[in-house]
């Protein structure tokens, strides 16, 4: 039996089985993901049906691949760590069906662990440990959120995406875009070279101190600008659908300054995405990633001044975009934080953040039984 303490987490709320095993909170032996993602990219978007028989035929085998690739047994693991919370609650059920069972079979503590919190923890996993409190900004296909953080387990929702969310956005602009599918990493690409000031696409929610986000308008702003506005004649090139309470081009002060250079940067806005050149393209993907981290950016900002954070934190799928992480560093430094990101392949959903952050609440005592149930919904 080792020194440290190992917990054996599992991951299955959206698209991705994963199993892994952490030593003593941080150090991953193992995190093993199984992806989904070819299943789902012809419909552009997980199908929960598909997601759960998927993690029903992956679990074992991915059970398997992380209790070898850490060179652990049984005897060694000293509790079994899975998300309860939130996702889709047929895929949630697979995987916590099966930590049950380890959990009964080895006679080890059962923890229930919310996804959510686990993203914020990512930043730990294979480095120091995260220096509280902190601001949280979880990002990912599922979830946009701020929180305040005083421990691993102590986290207060502040603010939340009143529809889509952040990583949803990407991935219908990139549909809109005919990008492919996940929209993020497709955007992150295709914005390469952009110029992402060519189009100004809306950013919702500013006003006040709120720490709420929506992101329907922009999508909705980014189809106009392809397409056009329906019902209109002829294109509306300006690609700013807006929202209730954000200032139309029409209105605004500095109307004739960007709207001409729009239309001069983008002369197929409105036709129809076929008809766009790779570098208008290019443009449209810049300028909508640069509006979603405008707003990102500026909400993380205020939720560190709510909180008087140390530490920024960011996690979730949208945490691997390299426009958010380059904005957020230079955040950091002009407030004075650290920003803790997590690896990259820790952004995605994995159940190394799900063991990493069990081992937290093995430590405090706080453990479930077997009648643990899984939520598909967490209320605010
Ligand atoms: O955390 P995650 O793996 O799953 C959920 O819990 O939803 O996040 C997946 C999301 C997808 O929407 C994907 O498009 C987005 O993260 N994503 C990105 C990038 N990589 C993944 N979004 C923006 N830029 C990226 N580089
Ligand atoms: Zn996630």
């Amino acid at each position: 039996m080792s020194e440290q303490t190992l917990v054996l987490g599992i991951e299955s709320s959206c698209d991705e089985t994963s199993c892994a095993v952490v030593a003593d909170g941080r150090r991953v032996l193992s995190n093993v993901v199984a992806s989904q993602i070819d299943l789902h990219a012809r419909f552009g978007g997980v199908v929960p049906e598909i997601a759960s028989r998927a993690h029903i035929e992956a679990v074992n085998t991915v059970f398997g691949e992380a209790l070898a690739e850490a060179s652990v047994a049984p005897a060694d693991i000293a509790a079994v760590a899975v998300t309860c919370q939130p996702g889709l609650i047929g895929s949630l059920l697979v995987g916590l069906m099966a930590a049950k069972t380890v959990a009964w079979v080895w006679d080890v503590p059962l923890i229930g662990v919310n996804h959510v919190y686990a993203h914020a923890y990512a930043p730990a996993l294979n480095a120091e440990p995260i220096e509280y409190p902190a601001a949280a900004l979880i990002c990912s296909g599922g979830h946009t959120a701020l929180y305040r953080c005083q421990s691993p387990m102590d986290m207060e929702l502040l603010g939340t995406t009143i529809d889509d969310a952040a990583g949803e956005a990407f991935d219908k602009v990139a549909s809109i875009l005919r990008l492919g599918y996940p929209g993020g990493p497709a955007i992150d690409k295709a914005a390469r070279g952009g110029n992402p000031e060519a189009v100004r696409f809306p950013r919702s929610l500013l006003a006040g101190d709120c720490l709420d986000f929506s992101f329907s308008g922009i999508k909705t702003a980014v189809l106009y600008h392809v397409n056009g506005v329906p019902g209109s004649r002829g294109a509306k090139p300006d690609g700013e659908a807006g929202e209730p309470g954000e200032p139309s081009p029409r209105h605004s002060r500095r109307r004739h300054g960007p709207a001409r250079q729009r239309l001069a940067s983008q002369p197929n806005a409105g036709r129809g995405i076929e008809n766009f050149t790779p570098a208008e393209l290019a443009d449209v993907a810049a300028s909508f990633q640069a509006a979603v981290v405008d707003v990102l950016k500026i909400k993380l900002r205020r939720a560190a001044g709510a909180v008087g954070a140390r530490t920024l934190l960011l996690g979730g799928g949208v945490a691997a975009n390299s426009v958010l992480r380059a904005a957020l560093e230079k955040l950091a430094d002009q407030l004075g934080c650290q920003l803790r990101m997590p690896e990259p392949r820790f952004c995605m959903d994995n159940a190394a953040m799900i063991a990493g952050l069990g081992f937290h609440y093995l430590k405090a005592g706080k453990v479930d039984d077997l009648t643990l149930s899984a939520q598909a919904t967490v209320r605010r």
